[in-house]
């Protein structure tokens, strides 16, 4: 067996560590030691810029916003499934990401920096939410590993009901949000819900359509007549911290 090579370290904003790693053609980021993203499976990923393109083909020029860049398999896939004419935003919060997507990383998913299209911010994605107000046609997150087992803890907030509020109110009419998570998560899709989403939980395979672990996308949708000046629902209580 070949062993894990590290290639860089790199600190993240607000506590912790993010190792990029090589064994033979496999790269991977880990976060204090725990795999965030490896290139051996990465159809769950790719799915979620695809479901969201089906969604919107009636838009002739979509505003995407991405969270985070990882490997740049979502990024990727969005570039493929919107039209030319498509903005696609990254937000990523770890600068070296970027640096190692125009480097180690980038032949992984197509260069996809290269792209026009494509525009990084580095940025917290909820700071970029709360920040734009009705955006984005769709917003991709995948930014831990579920909205309850996080790997940084601060990200929380963005899974909470105010945080679903938010990323709500980014979204244009008719916009599309998906989130990716490592397994199911009723109270996660009831907070969506409560923030105005219309919820479809799917299950999405590591490899393709039938094979490797499942993991879920929750898709939500929120409707295509808003008038202008609707005001946005907010949680109508505290809600307790998912992390339990
Ligand atoms: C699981 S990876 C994303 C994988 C990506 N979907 C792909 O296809 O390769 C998570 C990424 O989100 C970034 N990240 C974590 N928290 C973030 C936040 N609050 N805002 C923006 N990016 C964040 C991480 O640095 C990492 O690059």
């Amino acid at each position: 067996m070949i062993p894990w090579k590290t290639l860089d370290r790199s600190p993240i904003p607000g506590g912790g560590e993010l190792t990029l790693v090589q064994r033979g053609e496999e790269m991977a980021i880990r976060v204090n030691g725990a795999e965030l993203m490896a290139s051996r499976a990465h159809a769950s990923e790719e799915r979620m810029s695809i479901l969201a393109a089906e969604r919107l083909a009636h838009v002739a020029a979509p505003r995407v916003l991405i969270g985070g860049l990882g490997l740049g398999y979502t990024l990727r896939a969005a570039l493929d499934a919107f039209p030319q004419q498509a903005t696609i935003v990254v937000a990523e919060l770890v600068p070296a990401v970027v640096t190692w997507m125009r480097g180690p990383l980038a032949h992984l998913s197509g260069h996809p920096l290269d792209d026009p299209r494509a525009v990084v911010e580095i940025a917290d994605a909820a700071a970029i939410l709360r920040a734009s107000p009705r955006t984005f046609d769709a917003v991709l997150l995948d930014i831990d590993n579920s909205p309850t087992t996080l790997i940084r803890e601060s990200n929380a907030s963005l899974y909470s009901t105010a945080g679903m509020v938010s990323a709500r109110s980014a979204l244009a009419p008719g916009g599309v949000l998906v989130v990716w998570s490592a397994g199911p998560d009723d109270r996660f899709a009831q907070r969506m819900q409560r923030a105005g989403f219309r919820v479809e939980v799917i299950r999405a395979r590591a490899h393709g359509e039938r094979r490797g672990h499942a993991y879920t996308l929750f898709v939500g949708e929120i409707e295509r007549s808003l008038p202008r000046g609707t005001a946005v629902p907010s949680p109508t209580r505290p809600r307790p911290s998912p992390r339990k």
